[in-house]
């Protein structure tokens, strides 16, 4: 399984990020390339939402060098990094409670090209169709699962070329892992959506995976593919235990 291409879309070389004196990244190298599945794993306070933020600029690497397509990204502001293509779907789901769903899909989209609106909403409710059922709901009163829908249909409102997913299973039954993992495949493979996505649901997220990295106290530990990780003892001592499900 090899979809992707050999086109680097995201370089992190070396990067170190500080909130005040805490050191919480500590020199991480990691790729992404064009078409590719790439999960972060690592256990709590690792640092992988560190990571995930410092990519969008906030807070911004302290030293080190991001590069998206090419570009040096690592001290422009977060609209003009969110602005290049990139959507992020944050830990916590954050939505807006109190817009219905369609309000939220809108807020997620280009608004200067409408021309494309119709047909994002249509992508967005074959992959949750529970979102068109929902359309007229408040944010709020979603079930979490379909607030975790709603948080990545929204991110891809904005037609990414790169989506960034924080934990996008935290929280979830196995049947909505498991349809929430299968829309993620879905776009990689239709659309060749490229995706970094951090989990603590390891099992899951390697086996999607093309390639992952483990992160232990902000260092980036062991790569490879998604089935060699899982196949290693390390890991599956260490993140596998009651995820396989
Ligand atoms: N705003 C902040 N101020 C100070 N320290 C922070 C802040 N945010 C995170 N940290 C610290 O940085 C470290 C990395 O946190 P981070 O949220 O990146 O971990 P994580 O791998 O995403 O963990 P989890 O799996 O629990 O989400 C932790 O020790 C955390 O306490
Ligand atoms: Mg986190």
């Amino acid at each position: 399984m090899s979809a992707a291409s050999q086109e680097l879309m995201l370089s992190i070389r070396g990067v170190e990020t500080f909130y005040g004196k805490i050191q919480a990244l500590r020199g991480v190298d990691v790729d992404v390339h064009a078409g590719e599945i790439v999960t972060l794993i690592g256990a709590n306070g690792a640092g992988k939402s560190t990571l995930m933020m410092t990519i969008c600029g906030s807070p911004q690497a302290r030293s080190g060098k991001i590069l998206y397509r090419g570009d040096d990204i690592t001290h422009l502001p977060t609209h003009d990094i969110m602005s290049r293509s990139i959507a992020q779907s944050p830990e916590g789901r954050r939505i807006f409670s109190r817009m219905t769903v369609m309000e939220n899909l809108q807020m997620g989209a280009i608004l200067e090209d409408p021309s494309t609106f119709n047909a994002d909403l249509e992508k967005v409710f074959h992959l949750f169709p529970r979102l068109k059922e929902r359309r007229s709901q408040r944010g709020g009163t979603l079930s979490g699962g379909e607030q975790q829908m709603l948080a990545i249909g929204r991110a891809l409102m904005s037609r990414p070329k790169l989506l960034l997913l924080d934990e996008p299973s935290l929280g979830l039954a196995p049947l909505i892992v498991k349809q929430i993992f299968s829309a993620i495949g879905e776009l990689n493979r239709t659309e060749g959506l490229t995706v970094f996505l951090v989990e603590q649901n390891a099992f899951h997220a390697l086996r999607l995976a093309h390639r992952g990295y483990v992160m232990v106290n902000g260092s980036i530990t062991m790569s490879g593919t998604g089935m060699e990780l899982l196949s290693r003892e390390e890991v599956r001592s260490a993140y596998l235990e009651g995820g396989a499900h």
